[in-house]
């Protein structure tokens, strides 16, 4: 970390001594107060719940303006990754820091694409689930069982351990992912196929049965490999943090990345997909277009504690850039299949210009992000609404672990601990049970 020659300095009202606090400098991005000896010296810990003002890391992996709208992995703009790159690049630009050479593009993919089968047990796990069971459900348990099933790579102390846990995560999620839905559709599993892409297999695991091939269309393969780009990371977010303070106490890498899932499902995180498009069949089940005025209405009404779900965000405060990527493959997406015309898609539509034009969402600069549009795309694919979340954890894999791995590497990493305001009883005796009221 580049110390700054600016110090801030710390006072109290009441004569404490003052404190000076060290600033340090990132390359881009707001400068950070190191606090660390702050206890130590003056007895007082910091209060930010929801780390509105706080850096809980050091990290070299994404960068985010949200004022801007930009978006960087390891330096590079989201907007060149996606119309560039394809999402194993992605993978190995934040894992390894730079972009693969045409070798190494090679070499990683053979890597990742023999590493696609899961344990057959895996299929004998699945069965305990009940048919009906969420997606997220689901996935939270295989990814955490994958640990019962590796046991030469769940040393997270050991790098060997860690650059194979990675590998085998990212080869095994489009496995799992499709199992999981196959499996509540009451389908054989379809395995992978080693000579499609990565998302193509995907979609193929996803789409095919034994009695029938599935062709991915490449404009639909195009869609779902740029879904994955754009979930691939996104800096200190609720669930990478997960990751982050899980893995710090040393579990397997299975488990850390099991815990990201689980975060991931919320509705205020992942699942807003998910959120997002039961909304717009609420909407449709209303009236459709013609009710959009009264559901804002009731958007903006604070009692009736409905969200306009797929808009805003905790750090863009300007359009997502995410978003703009996103909107441009939906009507791609939409004019190869014909779909224009499709209810819920109008009424998306629709919801997307009253929005943005509404004085509320303008003033709070609440603008679509990325999983307003996903939603779209991935419905027009032919992928149910309850499994977007899971395609999100499957891409969003990749960040969790080049995160946690850039966790373990950094000397100056300990287990994540956070401290508390305390403001309940104080200490007080124990009475015995006749004598309490
Ligand atoms: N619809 C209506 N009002 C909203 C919305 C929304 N989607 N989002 C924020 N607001 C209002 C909020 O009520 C508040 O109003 P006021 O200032 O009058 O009290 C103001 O805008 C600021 O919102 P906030 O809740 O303080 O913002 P936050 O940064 O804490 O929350 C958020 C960010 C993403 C949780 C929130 O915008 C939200 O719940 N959005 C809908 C869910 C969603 O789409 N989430 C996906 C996020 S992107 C994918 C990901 O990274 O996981």
């Amino acid at each position: 970390m580049t110390p700054s020659d600016v110090k801030a300095t710390l006072s109290f009202s009441d004569g404490s001594p003052s404190m000076d606090l060290p600033i340090y400098k990132g390359t881009i991005g707001p400068d950070v107060i190191d606090i660390r000896k702050l206890y130590g010296q003056t007895g007082k810990f910091t209060y930010d719940p929801g780390f509105l003002s706080t850096a809980s890391c050091n990290s070299t992996i994404t960068y985010i303006d949200g004022d801007k709208g930009e978006l960087l992995y390891r330096g590079y703009p989201i907007e060149q990754l996606a119309t560039q790159c394809d999402y194993l690049e992605t993978c190995y630009l934040l894992l390894n820091g730079e972009l693969p050479s045409g070798k190494e593009k090679e070499d990683f993919t053979h890597l990742v694409t023999h590493h696609t089968m899961v344990n057959e047990q895996m299929q004998f796990f699945l069965r305990g689930f009940r048919r009906d069971a969420h997606p997220m459900a689901i996935l939270t348990g295989l990814v955490g069982g994958l640990s019962a099933f590796y046991h030469d790579s769940t040393d997270i102390h050991n790098a060997e351990h860690r650059a194979i846990s990675a590998i085998r995560l990212i080869a095994k999620m489009p496995t799992l992912v499709s199992m999981a839905y196959k499996y509540t559709i009451g389908q054989p599993y379809i395995y992978p196929k080693n000579d499609l892409s990565y998302a193509g297999n995907f979609m193929r695991m996803m789409f095919a049965t034994p009695c029938e091939d599935y062709n991915p269309n490449e404009v639909l393969v195009r869609a779902m490999d740029r879904i994955f780009i754009l979930h691939a990371d996104h800096e200190q977010n609720a669930s990478t943090s997960t990751v982050r303070l899980c893995g710090s106490s040393g579990t397997n890498p299975f488990a850390a990345i099991a815990a990201g899932v689980a975060c991931l499902w919320g509705p205020a995180h992942g699942g807003a997909n998910e959120a997002a498009l039961n909304m717009l069949e609420d909407v449709q089940k209303m009236g459709g277009v013609e009710k959009i005025g009264e559901f804002i209405k009731q958007v903006k009404d604070k009692n009736s504690g409905i969200k306009l779900m797929g808009f805003g965000h905790r750090v863009y405060k300007n359009y997502d850039p995410r978003a703009k990527l996103m909107r441009e493959t939906c009507h791609e997406v939409l004019d190869t299949l014909g779909l224009h015309d499709d209810p819920i898609f109008k009424l998306a539509m629709a919801l997307e210009k009253i929005a943005l034009e509404d004085e509320y969402f303008v003033a709070r600069k609440l603008y679509p992000n990325v999983d307003f549009y996903s939603g779209i795309v991935q419905r027009a694919i032919g992928i149910p609404v309850s499994l977007f979340t899971a395609i999100f954890a499957l891409a969003r894999t990749v960040g969790w672990i080049a995160q946690l791995n850039e966790m373990i590497g950094d000397p100056e990493y300990k287990i994540g601990r956070p401290r508390q305001l305390y403001n309940g009883a104080a200490q007080r005796n124990v009475k015995a049970i006749g004598e309490r009221d």
